[in-house]
């Protein structure tokens, strides 16, 4: 059934994804689903943001045509980059550490930033969307999917997430919510922002195929059957508003006066 539902996945080694996994989802799966609602063609520049072991780096360009910076703070980009030169691909998929808030790449480089089950963790930042777009061209697309929520969690999880939820969840959103989020940064417009059909499903079907221990976060996905945990998708492209310049210092000159008004002789 996974097959249908993901054509291209479907032609990969199950072993060559397994081997590549870097979190709790099917990095291609989701990598299908956001590229199936954009469009990537063989002259564009990507960035792959958080793309773990660059299983979907490898695939966006096998795919697409596209070239990939593969950029990664976790995992060693020297098996990133083993990952890509055994797939044939090391001339176009570039094995990058950085960490996505300090991004060693010019303004304007690429064409899109995709991110795979990954933004969550530093994209939720009001100014955060200010700060990349402005490494994309104008017009250029900002393309995020991963585990979400399918409605917004008002206040405390509900009782049947609370044995597998941590404070640090407090980062999964809804598709609405990362749509006003983007939107109000002023400098994207949001084209999709949706959540996958049935995605909960496919959360379980991969946590029974690579972690079937975890019965924790089974359980919960069980309980829930999406009523809140799901997949989320949503894309945008950097309008033509200027981005602010990110701010790393401000000069000053010290000047000195007297401390305190009635001892005119005491300087600071
Ligand atoms: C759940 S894993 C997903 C990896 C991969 N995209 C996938 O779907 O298998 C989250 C990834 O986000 C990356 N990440 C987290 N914080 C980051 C940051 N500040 N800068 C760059 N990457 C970050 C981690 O290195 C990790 O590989």
């Amino acid at each position: 059934m996974n097959d249908e539902i993901f054509p291209r996945t479907a032609a990969y080694h199950p072993d060559w994804i397994r081997a590549g996994v870097s979190g709790g989802a099917n990095s291609l799966w989701l990598t299908e689903w956001l590229t199936d609602a954009m469009e990537l063609r063989p002259d564009m520049r990507v960035l792959d943001l958080g793309c773990g072991r660059g299983a979907s780096s490898v695939f966006l360009h096998r795919e697409f045509g596209v070239q990939v910076w593969a950029t990664d703070l976790w995992f060693d980009p020297g098996e990133r980059a083993a990952r890509a030169r055994d797939a044939g691909v090391a001339d176009a998929v570039f094995p990058i550490r950085a960490d996505a808030r300090a991004l060693p790449f010019a303004p304007g480089f690429f064409d899109a930033v995709i991110s795979i089950d990954s933004f969550l963790y530093y994209g939720t930042d009001d100014l955060y969307a200010n700060y990349l777009a402005a490494f994309l061209r104008p017009g250029g697309a900002l393309a995020i999917a991963g585990a979400g929520l399918t409605r917004e969690i008002d206040g405390l999880p509900p009782e049947h997430l609370r044995d597998w939820w941590e404070p640090s969840m407090a980062c999964l959103h809804s598709a609405t919510w990362w749509r006003n989020h983007w939107r109000r940064s002023g400098v994207l417009d949001v084209d999709r922002a949706d959540t996958m059909p049935d995605g909960w499903r496919r959360w379980l079907d991969w946590q029974h195929d690579v972690a079937p221990d975890n019965a924790t976060e089974i359980s919960a996905l069980e309980q829930d059957r999406g009523e809140h945990l799901g997949y989320v998708r949503v894309i945008a492209h950097r309008n033509d508003t200027p981005t602010d310049p990110p701010i790393d210092r401000v000069e000053v000159a010290y000047e000195s006066h007297p401390l305190l008004r009635g001892h005119p002789e005491r300087h600071g």
